[in-house]
């Protein structure tokens, strides 16, 4: 079980964003306005007693709830697609593996520029969606760290928004090199290691409505480097795209009272303070994208 108290994240926001003044990144009237807030915060009955017990959800049950609605408007996507448009164009066609493939969103776009295409997931519903996305394309059940794919099969690999539900970042790349052909590139995207620690991890409603978040680690950013340099693979690239500034939209109007919406937390919480929001996570990647090739 999870206990999520929003004292403990707002606190937590509050705290980055006071650590920041001690390198001089703010004024007085910002440290006095943040210790303000927190007093109030404190005293806020609506948010005393708001904290929620959360169920870890192992992810092929988190993503067979989310599967009917996993295709639905997300921001993440408009974030990693052109970047990874970027690095595929410049690839010769061939056989590309999109591994975690879910409902085929990067199995779509490289049968559209060509490649035969393999997917590869652990969720039964997620893979139905996507056979039913890219008819041409080969679907498999199969986990990341034991992919079911001959060794120097494939010219690409492609894994998108899936290493971070994986304990060990280790075997899943080690997979990736077996997998591909001298000369092949393997293209990564994943949740930004900053914004895990911060709390950014997909929420489910269980079917007995109790609340759940998918079951997601954190990787420092060395551990995918240390994961590819140990699997024979070379860096090509490596980015760290953000969000621009401010607070995140949300239709739920940022009164103490949202805090009753769980399923949009850490979200909701981050529009209570917003400067503090901003001066803590204003920074903070969104996403990792890595770019390694096999040297031939
Ligand atoms: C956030 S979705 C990303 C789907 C797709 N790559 C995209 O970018 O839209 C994560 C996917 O990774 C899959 N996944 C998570 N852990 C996995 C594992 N150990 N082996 C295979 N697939 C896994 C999940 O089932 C899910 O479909």
């Amino acid at each position: 079980m999870i206990y999520e108290h929003p004292l403990a994240y707002l606190l937590g926001v509050e705290g980055v964003a006071l650590l920041r003044s001690f390198t001089g990144a703010h004024d007085p009237e910002f440290v006095e306005a943040r210790i303000a807030e927190i007093r109030r915060l404190l005293d806020d009955e609506a948010l005393a007693d708001a904290a929620v017990e959360v169920a870890r959800v192992e992810t092929a049950e988190g993503y067979r709830i989310w599967s009917g609605t996993y295709d639905g408007p997300n921001g993440l996507f408009d974030i990693d697609e052109p970047i990874v448009a970027e690095i595929v164009g410049k690839l010769p066609q061939g056989v590309a593996l999109d591994a975690g493939c879910g409902t085929g969103r990067v199995a779509s776009a490289l049968a559209g520029r060509g490649h035969r295409v393999i997917g590869v997931d652990s969720s039964p519903d997620m893979l139905d969606r996507a056979r039913a996305r890219v008819p041409q394309g080969e679907f498999l059940h199969g986990e990341l760290h034991r992919l079911p794919v001959p060794d120097d099969a494939v010219d690409l690999v492609v894994c998108s928004l899936a290493l971070t539900h994986v304990p060990a970042l280790g075997p899943a790349v080690a997979e990736f090199a077996r997998v591909l052909r001298p000369g092949g590139h393997l293209v990564i995207t994943d949740m930004h290691p900053d914004g895990v620690a911060r709390g950014f991890v997909p929420t489910v409603r269980l079917a007995d409505g109790r609340p759940g978040r998918i079951a997601t680690f954190h990787h420092p950013v060395g551990d995918y480097l240390r994961a590819a340099l140990a699997a024979g693979l070379r860096l090509r690239a490596c980015e760290e795209p953000r969000l621009p500034r401010g607070p995140r939209p949300t239709e739920v109007p940022a009164t103490s009272e949202a805090v009753k919406v769980w399923d949009v937390w850490p979200w909701i919480l981050t529009s209570l303070v917003p400067e503090a929001t901003d001066a803590a996570h204003g920074d903070t990647p969104t996403m990792i994208i890595w770019h390694f090739d096999l040297p031939g």
